[in-house]
């Protein structure tokens, strides 16, 4: 079992398949797209499952699946396959932006891989082209439909990016009127992969529930991972908020990341990570990447505010997954 000095043990992988990503949200990356990793740097389906197959081993129940865009990464389908058979392992995951993930939705299915979180910050086709830079929108509310009515358990994530999507947030808490459907409004992170926002330009968890609650009647409902979540009359979804930002949630983390060249971190906002992968590629035993995780999980901090008060990052979020 990993457990940290705060006694929270750590039963949730958040493990990114890839830097890469088919959309340019502004927010993650800039432009040009940030400098991705060669294909020898990355963990191959091989390395990630033996890393798995160890964590699963000291307790990981939940696999969250995440990228950049996972689905950009070749054969990801392989990978869950056998991820898939991992004795132990109760649930896996995926956070995608839903743009490739039509065509593999039978094949989850038959997995048993039926959580999707979704992120989709417009329903407006300018609006999403001018935050991802990309265009697609069609295809994302498609699959959210399909998936919808294949038995996914669906979860909407839009960034709440001030008055630049402020027009949005009503239209897409409405998704979670008819069909449950939870909607989540996350306070935007400095993760952009190039200049810190600051902190005045974020709108917080409570200008987000008021902003919602003037349209929408919102009672609080429970706390759910990341969310605070929200009913409203006769609603089917939930609507939640994440504080990303102010982060009230750490004090029961139980995560653990690992990136695309498996350099774990145990915060999110966490400056750096170390390197599982060089471990195994100088033929670690498990005993001993188990020994190396142990003592990097002591050092976890029970809030990420006391250990990073500077918020400057200029990691993309795609690379740190999210
Ligand atoms: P569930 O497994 O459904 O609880 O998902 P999740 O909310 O953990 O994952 P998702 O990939 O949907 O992420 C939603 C948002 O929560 C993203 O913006 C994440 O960056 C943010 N988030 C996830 N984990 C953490 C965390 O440990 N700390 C902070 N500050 N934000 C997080
Ligand atoms: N701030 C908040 N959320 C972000 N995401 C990506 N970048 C940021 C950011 N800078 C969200 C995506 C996705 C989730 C994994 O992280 O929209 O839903
Ligand atoms: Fe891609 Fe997600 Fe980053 Fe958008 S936020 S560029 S969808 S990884």
């Amino acid at each position: 079992m990993l457990i940290d000095k705060f006694n929270r043990p750590i039963k949730y992988l958040r493990l990114s398949v890839t830097d890469r990503c088919n959309l340019r949200c502004y927010y993650c990356m800039p432009e040009e797209g940030i400098k991705f990793l060669p294909q020898k740097q990355l963990l191959s389906y091989e390395e990630m499952l033996r890393l798995c197959q160890i964590l699963v081993k000291e307790g990981v129940e939940k696999i969250r699946i995440t990228g950049g865009e996972p689905f950009v990464r070749r054969e990801l389908m392989v990978f869950l396959t056998a991820l898939s058979k991992l004795n132990g392992l109760q649930k896996i995951a995926l956070t995608t932006n839903g743009l490739l993930t039509m065509d593999y939705l039978e094949e989850l299915k038959a997995l048993g891989i039926l959580d999707l979180n979704i992120s989709l910050d417009s329903l407006d086709e300018e609006r999403f082209f001018q935050i991802t830079r990309r265009k697609g929108l069609d295809k994302v509310i498609k699959t959210i439909n399909r998936a919808y009515e294949m038995g996914f358990r669906i979860k909407i994530n839009a960034v709440v990016m001030g008055e630049k999507n402020q027009d949005d947030l009503l239209p897409l808490a409405r998704l979670a009127k008819n069909r449950a459907i939870d909607v989540r409004f996350i306070e935007e992170m400095p993760f952009n992969g190039g200049d810190a926002h600051t902190a005045s330009k974020v709108w917080n968890h409570h200008k987000i529930l008021d902003f919602l609650h003037k349209e929408i009647p919102l009672q609080p409902s429970d706390f759910n991972s990341t969310a605070y979540r929200y009913e409203a009359n006769g609603w089917k979804g939930k609507i939640g908020i994440i504080p990303a930002f102010s982060r009230t949630f750490c004090g029961s983390c139980d995560r653990l990341r690992m990136s695309a060249q498996g350099e774990v971190r145990t915060c999110l906002y966490a400056n750096s990570g170390l390197s599982l992968r060089d471990l195994i590629r100088n033929g670690k035993t498990d005993t001993e990447i188990i020994q190396t995780l142990q003592t990097l999980i002591q050092q976890k901090a029970k809030n990420g505010f006391e250990a990073e008060k500077d918020l400057r990052s200029h990691d993309s979020m795609s690379v740190i997954g999210g």
